[in-house]
């Protein structure tokens, strides 16, 4: 791999030259770009002898060959170590005022960060916002550790080890490089929908949407452009959606409105995902002024439901050519009957390439961090089972989707 080290002006710096070191013996291509206050803690002769690769902090040597940008481009990962205060703050605005900068900016590649400070500045709130941020654009930070620092005191603020931050960098690179769903435009329904009895009345179901907007964030970092169609969902969850540069979201509170929103979504996206718990009835007629216990006499109420449309069956038959169309099916088997076997028939009867089939009941799958489901092709295949966070199964869905795209383009 290409490996940028961006070294910063902290002690710290001199652990980073244990860290060039290993990268250098994993067999790494090991650039080093410290900053002008770095090499006051380690100089130039020293990276270039551990990296065996030419230093420079400038921006105007090397000219000829487009420094500034070239190893931002060329890099296959970026690690800052030390990340000091300063850096971090010029990473979340975007400063680009040194060699370092340029690089940060012209690269795609995954970066991760060790920041190194005392603590009174790490605990600053416009270090934590500025963390927040570069957070949110994908950046990895590792550490800092709590323990001993330079001035004696001790706290959270020392850089962590060598050895820790090259594997969580690593982990990094191996993550960043699995983009398979690049350039795919993906539509992704979550949460629950709610069908209005009156104005402060509705009907409604469990859905937290988690495992709607897994499947919408891991396509995301797949890299995927991904509209994720949001019912009534866990807003906390959805703020993670919200902040990932490759998601946008848009509301849709009854059938009817995920219905439109599908639909019109539906037309450019080359896979459509239903994991929305959409209500198959609404109430015919809805109140326009608050039901009142009165108006039922003390004799109790009854409701007249209309079936709304099957959103899914909609988006099947007007699938285009190569568009893949996948749905859920939350089911809660009888006695005697298998969760296979009920799925099955739902495959056939909705048509999905791939429908995710996932046992629900009083405690299980709703609003819970994990899940298991089958995934049936429309013939009742067994595509694979996943088991495990809902990333996990969102991950393994994705997979199931690129195989299914696979036998498409051989069958044409
Ligand atoms: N679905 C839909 N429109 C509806 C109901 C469900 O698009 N009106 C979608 C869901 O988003 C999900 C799939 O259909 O992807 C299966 O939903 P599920 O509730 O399991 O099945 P139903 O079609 O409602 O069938 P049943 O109630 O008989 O289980």
């Amino acid at each position: 791999m290409f490996v940028v080290v961006g070294v910063s002006g902290g002690i710290a710096a001199y652990k980073t030259v244990h860290l060039v070191r290993l990268l250098v013996k994993g067999g790494h291509d090991v650039h080093v770009v410290p900053t002008a206050d770095a090499v006051r803690f380690v100089g130039l002769p020293t990276w270039e002898s551990i990296s065996r690769n030419a230093v420079t902090t400038s921006v105007h040597d090397d000219v000829a060959r487009v420094r500034h940008v070239a190893l931002g481009q060329a890099a296959d990962l970026v690690i800052v170590a030390p990340a000091t205060a300063n850096t971090l703050a010029k990473m979340a605005t975007g400063l680009a005022d040194d060699l370092l900068g340029t690089t940060l900016l012209a690269t795609t590649a995954p970066v991760v960060v060790a920041p190194a400070m005392h603590t009174e500045m790490w605990r600053h709130p416009a270090t934590t916002a500025n963390i927040a941020t570069l957070r949110t654009r994908g950046v990895v930070i590792v550490g800092p550790e709590d323990g001993e620092l330079t001035g004696g005191d001790s706290g959270p603020g020392r850089m962590s080890e060598p050895e820790v931050i090259l594997d969580a960098a690593l982990a990094a690179a191996e993550r960043g490089s699995t983009a398979d769903l690049a350039g795919l435009r993906v539509v992704v329904s979550a949460g629950g929908t709610r069908e209005p009895i009156d104005p402060v009345r509705y009907i409604g179901n469990r859905s937290s949407g988690k495992q709607g907007i897994a499947v919408a964030l891991a396509a995301a970092d797949r890299g995927a452009d991904v509209l994720l169609v949001a019912a009534h969902v866990d807003e906390g969850v959805l703020a993670s959606a919200s902040a990932h540069p490759h998601v946008n979201v848009v509301r849709a509170g009854t059938a009817a409105e995920l219905q439109a929103a599908m639909g019109a979504a539906a037309r450019t996206a080359d896979v459509i995902v239903m994991a929305a718990a959409v209500a198959d009835y609404r109430v015919a007629e809805v109140s326009e002024s608050k039901l009142t216990k009165d108006a039922a006499s003390g004799r109790g109420i009854t409701l007249d439901l209309i079936e709304n449309d099957d959103i899914l069956a909609g988006l099947v038959r007007g699938r285009s050519d190569g568009q893949v169309v996948v749905g859920f099916a939350a089911e809660t088997p009888a006695e005697g009957e298998s969760l296979l076997e009920r799925g099955r028939r739902k495959a056939a009867r909705k048509g999905t390439d791939l429908l995710a089939v996932n046992e629900v009941g009083w405690s299980s799958g709703f609003e819970s961090d994990v899940n298991e489901v089958t995934i049936l092709t429309a013939g009742g295949e067994v595509v694979s089972t996943v088991q495990g966070t809902k990333r996990d199964v969102a991950d393994g869905l994705w997979d199931a989707v690129i195989s299914t795209r696979e036998k498409n383009v051989t069958k044409r």
